[in-house]
């Protein structure tokens, strides 16, 4: 099959008065129709900076975007804004962390749909009105014909997330982009969510990204994983290869330091040693190296030579951006990282 969305070497920088902001560096990954791809990473990585990129959404602002974008066969970064909106919404939608500041206080929720709907829909109002309506029954609202009527602040947070997906999917897009869609919702209500996006994929085929800073959410939801560090993928592989076979060291950290609570749905990452690095100012080599434990293993190159993302092994698709020796990187994981897994 075919991949729906195809990313190849995308950058992303924004020029500032400090000096240039690296947000994105070289970024490529695809996804197919019906998956969903995990992007995780600390905040500050470039998670939301790659999503708007997808989508288009850096067009006429500061930011200096290079690479291809391919969406449907059809390339984001060489079309015009006026070009790109007909796709968004059609081809593609997101779904934002915050829904009060995604939605406009001063309509309905109804009317809201009922706007996204009808710009690639030619339909009556009273039309767009009962999709409005059919929409939220879908996504889980009650008494969705008396709700569609109500305004945003009426509506409870886990509800607004409800009725901002109702929204985003109201053109069946195929490629919806989540960015930590259920950050700001308690856990039952995060799992609730999270089984909704679910249903409507395995209902309407959508390709998923999937961006979060919570593993657990990646393992229950995600096919592949692309483990994002100062812009870069470090690891980008199946949810099984990176979540059972890690092999960046910073990938170890992350894994190693989740609490081993059983059952415990709410696996946030907890914060590695160190701080992320300034992207005006990112260390040579590779940017990892100030927070790596394994650097005297490798010697001089991790602060000298970014390292490539290559195959763990010659028939994978498991990748890994690591200048440590593969079987000197095996040994590790077997001996120091997977008993702790
Ligand atoms: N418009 C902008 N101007 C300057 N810097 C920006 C802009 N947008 C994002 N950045 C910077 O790009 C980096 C990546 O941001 P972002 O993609 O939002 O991270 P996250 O992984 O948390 O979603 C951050 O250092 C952020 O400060
Ligand atoms: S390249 Fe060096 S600094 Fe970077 S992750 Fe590998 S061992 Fe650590
Ligand atoms: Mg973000």
């Amino acid at each position: 099959m075919s991949n729906f969305l195809e990313v190849k070497n995308l950058s992303v920088s924004f020029p500032t008065e400090d000096g240039l902001v690296k947000a994105v560096d070289g970024l490529s990954f695809s996804l197919e129709k019906g998956k969903t791809l995990g992007i995780v990473g600390e905040s500050g990585s470039g998670k939301s900076v790659t999503s708007l990129a997808i989508l288009g959404l850096h067009k006429g602002t500061r930011a200096q975007v290079s690479g291809e974008i391919f969406v449907n066969g059809v390339e984001i970064n060489s079309k015009d804004e006026s070009e790109i909106r007909n796709l968004r919404g059609k081809e593609m939608a997101m779904i934002f962390q915050d829904s009060l500041t995604a939605m406009n206080p001063f309509y309905t929720i109804g009317e809201q749909i009922i706007e996204a709907y009808q710009v690639h829909n030619k339909v009556s109002k009273s039309e767009a009105k009962k999709h409005a309506i059919t929409m939220l029954d879908q996504v889980g609202i009650p008494e969705p014909h008396k709700r569609v009527d109500d305004y945003p602040h009426q509506f409870s947070g886990g509800m607004r997330q409800r009725a901002m997906i109702a929204m985003s999917l109201s053109c069946n897009p195929s490629l919806l982009i989540a960015d930590e869609p259920t950050t700001a919702l308690d856990v039952t209500v995060q799992a609730q969510i999270l089984e909704l996006l679910a249903g409507l994929q395995k209902d309407f085929g959508t390709a998923i990204i999937l961006i979060t800073h919570d593993l657990g959410v990646v393992s229950e939801t995600a096919d592949d994983v692309l483990l994002m560090y100062a812009g870069k993928a470090v690891e980008y592989g199946t949810v099984r290869d990176v979540l059972q076979q890690p092999q960046h060291p910073y990938a170890w950290g992350l894994l190693t330091s989740i609490p081993r609570l059983n059952g415990a749905p709410n696996k946030k990452l907890s914060a590695i040693t160190g701080t992320p690095p300034s992207l005006i100012d990112v260390p040579k080599g590779c940017a990892f190296n100030p927070r790596c434990s394994y650097v005297e293993q490798v010697g001089q190159a991790c602060s000298i030579k970014t390292p490539e993302l290559t195959p763990t092994s010659t028939d994978t698709h498991h990748l890994v951006r690591c200048h440590l020796e593969s079987s000197n990187r095996q040994k590790i994981f077997t001996e120091q990282i997977r008993p702790k897994l």
